[in-house]
Order: structure tokens, then sequence, then C-alpha cells
């Protein structure tokens, strides 16, 4: 009887002290993106592996990696962030990029819609549900609606990033970036004069002023699915207890942090793949004696919104070429020459890691720069849009990469950059060199990830790591009130200093006119 209860107390004891470590989190990611979601992925099932119960709203689902995984539940959030018309105008180059992110405020609230709207999402939210959750994760980017289910559930907020966090540090005071990381869609690279930082100064100025005013959409859709009385999504957004990001110290710049912004750099990378080649993929890369080349113009924009023209060229230089290549196409290619392999899918990490890879031809995005680097694959770019010409302008200036305009590219511009890339062994080197360095680092990224998420559940939400200034306005963060009134007392004194003494000098001068009358008078 005595060991029946002390083995019941024994049970009940694991029982309560593993609740007690394993917590409840939810993850809302609404963007249908493969390459946000390979960073965004290997934390939440990171997390659950490691015994996290995980209930995740994903506009981009998993696959196969939970089979197994009991205490993950994931929800398809079904969205199209910019719908594909206004993707084939961009790189069709009808539209300009400032068009474009005008668009996104509008954009990040029909993604909040659908978000919220979601019927599971609903039955979560509701006043009434019973649902608690120790933390939620979201992506931290233009849906900052997604803050108030903090509130909701009174649970610390963590905000994930695919990119450096530059700009999207605003609400929490972080400096402007735009010295150390180009300004957004420059691409400048290196030591800057006076008027490029004055640009920078600019467009850092310009876009955060932006960002806060669009706020009121975020704001809105805060006050349709939770109500009036919740905080300002502002005050949400401030009130986040560590933001990650996919920067590592210099990868792609080195820039300037805060202690609760925590970089996750490759991240997605650190560990081997578990992609397959299908059979004939593999059959066709095998038999590649001559080497390949892969290009990709990556999942957010299909490559079958490429002109007649474009697509022209690339059909005529890969027949030209004396290698093979698996290209990512997604409809029937007219023209397909007898080395091209075309898939609408294809395994990007197991095709960067099979030793018969001569070079990528890619887009610049950043998690396929880091792909590159970590296989050791040198680079062909075509940036089109967001942070891809400053990834690729990195890539150039370190000697790993050539780069070419996809809107002026001509059949010789294209030939000639895949013959130097892959017969000059220098751009080989440069990226082993990169690979070195990503690989050399003082902690393993996943597992420093874990540590700081685990680290904000232990201490209920480590609100101690906040700097002062996110309590602030972001100019007031940057002190450009202090500077703009410390301007405007100086030129007030300069007036007034010049008042009084052009008055000194016309007292002069009458009291010299006065002189003169009196002696002329006497
Ligand atoms: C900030 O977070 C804490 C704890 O998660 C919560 O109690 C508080 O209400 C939040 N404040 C705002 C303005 O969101
Ligand atoms: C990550 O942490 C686990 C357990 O704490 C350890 O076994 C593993 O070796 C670590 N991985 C790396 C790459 O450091």
């Amino acid at each position: 009887m005595d060991s029946i209860r002390w083995w019941t107390l024994t049970l009940f004891l694991g029982v309560f002290i593993a609740e007690c470590k394993s917590a409840r989190i939810l993850a809302v990611f609404p963007l249908a993106s493969a390459s946000h979601s390979a960073v965004l992925h290997t934390i939440t099932v990171e997390l659950a592996k490691r015994g996290h119960e995980l209930v995740v709203f994903d506009g981009y689902p998993v696959g196969t990696e939970i089979e197994n995984l009991k205490n993950y539940r994931e929800h398809h959030l079904v969205e199209n962030e910019v719908s594909s018309q206004e993707l084939r105008q961009v790189l069709k180059r009808q539209v300009n990029l400032l068009q474009l992110m005008l668009k996104l405020p509008e954009v990040s609230e029909r993604l909040m819609e659908r978000t919220f709207s979601n019927p599971e999402m609903s039955r979560l939210i509701e006043p009434n549900s019973e649902e608690t959750f120790d933390l939620i994760i979201i992506e931290w980017v233009t849906w900052d609606s997604l803050n108030a289910l903090g509130y909701r559930f009174k649970a610390p907020v963590i905000g994930l990033i695919t990119v450096p966090i530059s700009a999207f540090g605003f609400s929490i005071g972080l400096p402007f970036h735009s010295i150390d990381v180009p300004p957004y869609m420059t691409g400048e690279t290196g030591e800057k004069t006076f008027f490029q930082r004055l640009k920078g100064f600019a467009i850092d100025f310009a876009l955060t002023s932006f960002m806060y005013y669009t706020l009121n959409r975020q704001q809105r859709v805060i006050e349709k699915y939770f109500g009036s009385d919740y905080p300002h999504v502002y005050d949400l957004m401030r009130n986040v207890s560590m933001i990650f990001t996919d920067q590592e110290h210099w990868m792609p710049h080195p820039t300037i942090g805060a202690p609760n912004v925590i970089n996750m750099g490759g991240i997605h990378v650190s560990r081997e793949s578990e992609q397959q080649l299908t059979i004939d993929m593999k059959k066709f890369l095998d038999s590649a004696d001559n080497g390949f080349i892969y290009f990709s113009l990556g999942s957010t924009l299909p490559g079958h919104y490429m002109s007649d023209e474009t697509r022209k060229i690339f059909t005529e230089v890969f027949a030209a070429i004396p290698y093979r290549v698996i290209w990512k196409w997604e409809a029937d290619l007219p023209g397909k020459p007898d080395n091209v392999f075309i898939s609408k899918w294809l395994p990007q990490r197991a095709i960067l890691a099979h030793p018969a890879i001569k070079a990528f031809i890619y887009q610049g995005g950043l998690q396929s720069t880091e792909e590159a680097i970590s296989a050791g694959v040198p680079l062909v770019a075509l940036p089109i849009f967001g942070d891809q010409q400053s990834n690729v302008n990195k890539m150039v200036n370190v000697g790993g990469a050539v780069k070419l305009d996809m809107h002026s590219l001509t059949k010789e511009d294209l030939q000639k950059a895949i013959m130097e890339v892959v017969l000059n062994n220098k751009y080989k080197q440069k990226i082993m060199e990169l690979r070195d360095l990503l690989n050399d680092r003082p902690h393993d990224p996943v597992n420093n990830t874990m540590w700081w998420i685990e680290y904000v559940i232990r201490h209920k939400g480590a609100y101690h790591l906040k700097l002062t200034r996110s309590t602030l306005i972001w100019y007031q963060a940057q002190n450009l009130d202090v500077i703009a009134l410390s301007t405007i007392i100086l030129l007030i004194l300069l007036f007034v200093i010049y008042k009084i003494f052009s008055s000194i000098v016309s007292l002069c001068r009458w009291i010299r006119i006065k002189n003169i009358d009196k002696i002329k008078q006497s």
C-alpha cells in the first residue's frame, strides 16, 4: 500500500515537473514564403523536439518534419502575400519599388484580416475561450497587430525576423542603421560620404515615419478583432520581449543591436538538411560529367513571370555552355535544351550540396545566400527587389559573386558571367572563406536561440533587458526632438545676437550723425 502511494506521488511529481519545464507556445507566421519558413520552422520544430507544446498558424506548411511530433499542431492559413499580378509587374518593371512599398500596409492589413478571421484563430481569441499560452512567437515585419496576442493571453511576445532587423527595430528605439546597413533598396555598401549619409538619413527618416504613420491600419485590425479597449498597437510593439534576427556579426553587414535583440544568422543552415533529391534529379546530376549549374529565382517570384525575351536569353545561353543546368521553372519551357532539367519544386539545399555543382544563378535573397555560403557554391546574381541588391553587392565586394541586371540582360553578359564564375577559381575560394567564417562562432545558433527563448519563458518576459529608449517614441529615441530644439534655439540666439549687433551699429551711426549735426550747427 505504502509503495503504491509512493509510486503515485513520484509519478505525479514527475508529470508535474515535466509540465513546468515545457511551455505552451502560440506561433503565427502568416506569410506564404519558403525562404522565411526555412528560418521560422527551424525554431518551432526545435522547440517541439525539446518538449514544448506548439500551436502554429502558418502560411507555408512545415511538411513532413512534424509527422512524429504529437505536440506540434499546425493550422494552415491560406493566403497570398503580394498577388501574382503585382509580382509580374515588378519583374517586368511596370511598377517601381516605391509603389510596391506603398502597397505594403494594405497587403499587411489584408494578411491580418485573413489571419484573425480564420475559424480556428477566432475560436482561440474569443473573450471566453479557455486557451492559455506561456509565450507568443510572431513574424516581426509589418503585420504588427499580431502583438495583440500577447495582451490577449497575458504572455510575453517574441518576434522573429528573417532579415537584419534594420528599420523594423524602430518601435524599440534602435538607432537609424543606414550607415552600417545599406539604405533600403539602394544597395550602397562601404564608406559613406557626407551626401551618402544625408541620403541614408533621409531614407531612414522617411521609412520610419511612414511605418509609424501606417500603423493605423494595424490598429484598425486590433479594434475589429480584439475590441477598442486594447492598448495602441505601438505600445504593444514596444512591449516585445525579444527579437531574433537572421543576422550574424558580419553577415550580411556588421551592425548595432540591443540586449534583447539576438542574432541567429544562418540558423537554418546550421543543421544538416533532411532534403532529398528525387530519383530523376539524382540521375541527371550524378551523370553531369562536366558539372552543372543551378538556376532559381526563389519562391516569391516564379520563373515563368519572366518575359519571353529574357527566357530566350537563358535557354540559348544554357544550350551553348558545356554544363548541365537544373532550373526551377513552373510551366512548360519552349525550346528547352537537352542539357536542361526543369521542375517547379527543387530541393535547394540538396542540390547545392551535390559535389558536381559549379555555380548558382539566383536573385540574392538572404536565405539563399546563406545556403550557398554554407555549401561553398559561387554565385551569379540577378537581384530584383527588397534587400537582394545589398546582399548581392556584399557578395560581389567580397569576391564571391558576379552581378547582372535582369532588365538589361544580354546573352553575352550572361554567358560571360557563368564562365567567369565557373572557370576562375577565386570565386569558389572566397565563398569557402566565408563558409569558414560562418562556421566559426562561439555558439551553435539553434542552441543559442533555444536558450534565449527559454530564458524569456523562465523570466516571464525578461523585461529587464529592455533599453530605456524602447519606452520613447521613435524620434525621441533618436534624440531628433532634442537636435531640432537645439537647432532652433541656436538659430534664435544667432538672430538675437545679429539684431543686437546691428542695433548697436545703427545706434553708433545715429550718434555720429547727431554729433556731426551738432558740430555743423555750432
Ligand atoms: C506588456 O506585457 C506584460 C506581460 O506580458 C503585460 O502584462 C502588459 O499588459 C503588457 N503591456 C502592454 C501595453 O502590452
Ligand atoms: C546543442 O545542445 C545539445 C544539448 O544541449 C548538445 O547535445 C549539442 O551538442 C549542441 N549542439 C551544438 C552544435 O553545439
